[in-house]
This record gives C-alpha cells, sequence and structure tokens, in this order.
C-alpha cells in the first residue's frame, strides 16, 4: 500500500479526517510533536482570530496502539472547536430547532480568486458557502497532522524536512515582512508570498525519469500546487536557470573519499526526476488571500445586480501557516518516494533495506 493521504472535512463542520494509508508498522510517533505542528500551522503574522478560537490537536482513532503503528491505516481527527457556533448552520443532517448561530443565510456574493463562483456552477450549489467551506485552507490542518507522521517515519531514514516563509508581499526579512502585513492590515488588503521547503539526508535515487508519474520534481510540484493558494512551484534555483548559461546552470561532479559531491546545487537536489542525494531544495510562491476586508466588486447570484464580494473573517497574510503546510506535504510526498525504494513492512525492514542501499553508493549525507 502506497504512504498516501486521503481527507475529508469542512472548515466549520464537525471536525477535520485524515486517512493515512502505508505506514510501516513499529513507528513511534509522539503526539506532542503532531500538536507542535499543528500549533506552527496556526501562527504567523497576520493571522485572522479564527486561530484563538481553535487550539489544534491530534486524535488518533485507528492504525496505533499505545504510540506505535500496526501497519495498518492511519485515522486522524482534528476537531474544529469553533462548530460550536456553526451547528444548525453546519449540520451534516438536516438541522433541528429554529435557525441559530453562524451560517444560517445563504451567501451569493461570490469573492474574486476564491472557489466560490467556479464552485456553485460546476456543483449547481444555491449557497456558496456550501463550495467555499471545502476549499477553504482550514482543511490542511489534517495536512500537517499527516505530515507529522511522515517527518517521525523520515526521521528514522535519517531524512529531516523543514519550510519557512522567505518572503511576505515582496518583503524579505522579519522586520520588513512584518511591517508589509501590518501596511497591508491598514489598508484592509491581503498579501501573498513565497516559502521554502528544504529536505537534508535524501539519498541518491528517489522518483525515476522512467515516467512523468514517477518524476520526484513533478510530484513535488504536484503536491505543492495541490495546495490552496500557491500558484508557482519552482526546483531549485528553477526559474533563474532559464536566463543563464550551461556553464551557469549545472552542478559539476566531484568525488571524494566519502563519495560523490556538488559545490553548488542550482538543481535543488533532483537531476532528471530522481534526488541525487544534495539537500531537495523547493520554493512555492502563494498569492494574496482572495477574502478582502475592502471587497472586491462582484455580482449576487441571486439578483445578478453588481454587488460587493463576500466579507468573511480572514487572514491579511498566511505565507508562515504555508510554510508548515508545505513542509507537511514534501515530507508525504517523499515518503511515498521512500516506500517505493525501500518496501517493508515493518520499521527493521525499512531501515534494514535503506542502509544496505545506502552502503552499496559512493554517497554518504551532508
Ligand atoms: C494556510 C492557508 C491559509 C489561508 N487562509 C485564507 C484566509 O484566511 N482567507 C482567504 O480568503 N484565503 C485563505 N487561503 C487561501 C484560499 O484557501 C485559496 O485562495 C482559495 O481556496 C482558492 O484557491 P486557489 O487560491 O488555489 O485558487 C489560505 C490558504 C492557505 C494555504
Amino acid at each position: 500500500m502506497p504512504f498516501v493521504l486521503t481527507t475529508a472535512g469542512e472548515s466549520h463542520g464537525p471536525a477535520l479526517v485524515g486517512i493515512l494509508t502505508g505506514v510501516p508498522a513499529g513507528l513511534v510517533l509522539d503526539r506532542d510533536a503532531i500538536d507542535a505542528d499543528l500549533a506552527r500551522r496556526q501562527q504567523g503574522y497576520g493571522r485572522s482570530p479564527r486561530q484563538r478560537i481553535e487550539q489544534d490537536r491530534v486524535e488518533v482513532l485507528a492504525g496505533l496502539r499505545h504510540g506505535r503503528t500496526l501497519g495498518t491505516p492511519i485515522a486522524l481527527v482534528v476537531r474544529n472547536a469553533d462548530h460550536e457556533n456553526w451547528r444548525w448552520g453546519m449540520s451534516p443532517w438536516p438541522p433541528e430547532g429554529e435557525p441559530a448561530g453562524k451560517g444560517k443565510e445563504a451567501v451569493t456574493l461570490p469573492r474574486p480568486g476564491h472557489a466560490d463562483l467556479a464552485g456553485v456552477m460546476k456543483y449547481g450549489l444555491a449557497d456558496v458557502r456550501d463550495a467555499l467551506e471545502r476549499a477553504s485552507a482550514r482543511h490542511t490542518a489534517a495536512i500537517v497532522a499527516a505530515g507529522g507522521v511522515a517527518k517521525a517515519f523520515l526521521r528514522e531514514l535519517e531524512i529531516e524536512v523543514e519550510g519557512h516563509a522567505v518572503e511576505v508581499g515582496g518583503a524579505t526579512g522579519e522586520d520588513d515582512m512584518r511591517a508589509a502585513v501590518d501596511a497591508a492590515r491598514a489598508d484592509r488588503d491581503t498579501l501573498g508570498g513565497i516559502v521554502e521547503i528544504r529536505a537534508r539526508g535524501v539519498p541518491p535515487g528517489f522518483g525515476s525519469y522512467a515516467t512523468k508519474e514517477e518524476r520526484l520534481d513533478a510530484r513535488l510540484a504536484a503536491a505543492l500546487m495541490g495546495t490552496q493558494a500557491v500558484k508557482g512551484v519552482e526546483i531549485g534555483e528553477g526559474r533563474a536557470l532559464a536566463g543563464r548559461r550551461g556553464s551557469e546552470a549545472h552542478d559539476e561532479i566531484l568525488r571524494d573519499e566519502a563519495g560523490y559531491r556538488r559545490e553548488t546545487n542550482r538543481a535543488g537536489g533532483i537531476e532528471a526526476g530522481v534526488s541525487n542525494g544534495e539537500e531537495i531544495v523547493v520554493r512555492a510562491a502563494m498569492k494574496p488571500l482572495p477574502t478582502l476586508m475592502r471587497a472586491l466588486r462582484s455580482a449576487d447570484l441571486e439578483t445578478g445586480e453588481p454587488a460587493q464580494a463576500l466579507v468573511e473573517r480572514s487572514d491579511v497574510a498566511a505565507v508562515e501557516a504555508l510554510a508548515i503546510v508545505a513542509e507537511a506535504c514534501v515530507a508525504l510526498e517523499l515518503a511515498h518516494a521512500a516506500r517505493e525504494k525501500f518496501g517493508g513492512d515493518a520499521m527493521d525492514d525499512v531501515r534494514a533495506a535503506r542502509r544496505a542501499y545506502v552502503e552499496r553508493i559512493p554517497w554518504s549525507p551532508r
């Protein structure tokens, strides 16, 4: 079974759910480490007050006993504390009693840049909420929880994955990024930015050039592009390579007693869709968030009349949050690739397969 995550859950529904398959038996999980990642996803400058309502915690309903994986699907749950305010409006079954709380009235003012208009047309919906609840990035909490499992698995293979924000609204450096968020908030506007994810210790040979489905660069790009608001992905120096000469674009191959090595890493650790043993470096560009407090022009779905788009509690920027989500996405994809490479039902099998492989090749992690 491949290392694959399926998620379900709406932003203000009862909970977010993830089913993770392909995790070998005998992996020790640390609940605090997963909760710490969930907390990191909620932090960052520019987040909305929603983050004060939610204090995400992972629950495990299956696949784990006494903190050790059983080799069977793992069922992860992150509850939405805010659901309390949406009990009627987001009731999975026809609600009982008088309408109460949030979500009582249909939303008919689609936001440019969100799922609203495309969603209602595609699924034949009368209430934009039926589209936006799932399209919302709230369900990235389930991805981060599963990413915590993937990172624990990768750590056993001496691989570490880490993501951080490198640019917010065109600004770099913590002070300038915060100032950019403050300025956007004052103008009731939103920002995007750039995140970078680095994976150390990945041996050569994850992914393959054999088919486009197997290429590691394509898979990482899909994993990141599959995240809300991500509009561009770069592997290594990415777009900048297009403007250079070959002599300035590639990483020359050197050899010493520890194995092959490079002095540069412009390729970001992937050549021909295969990891080459250098650090994997991936960047994702996030567009500015589509819910603006100073709403953009839209049209009312009921009347067809010009109107202002929906204004709903929203982040000014979520680039730091995206960094944690992107870290989880990359970890999940690398864990998938590691399972393909090393197989095994129990962690001991996987560790032994990695050891034998690393002994066979002239490479050592840096
Ligand atoms: C971590 C994270 C938090 C987000 N928070 C918000 C938000 O508060 N308000 C908003 O309008 N969009 C937010 N978004 C972006 C929207 O979910 C996204 O733009 C929307 O679903 C449309 O998808 P698209 O941008 O991929 O086209 C967030 C995205 C991420 C990754």
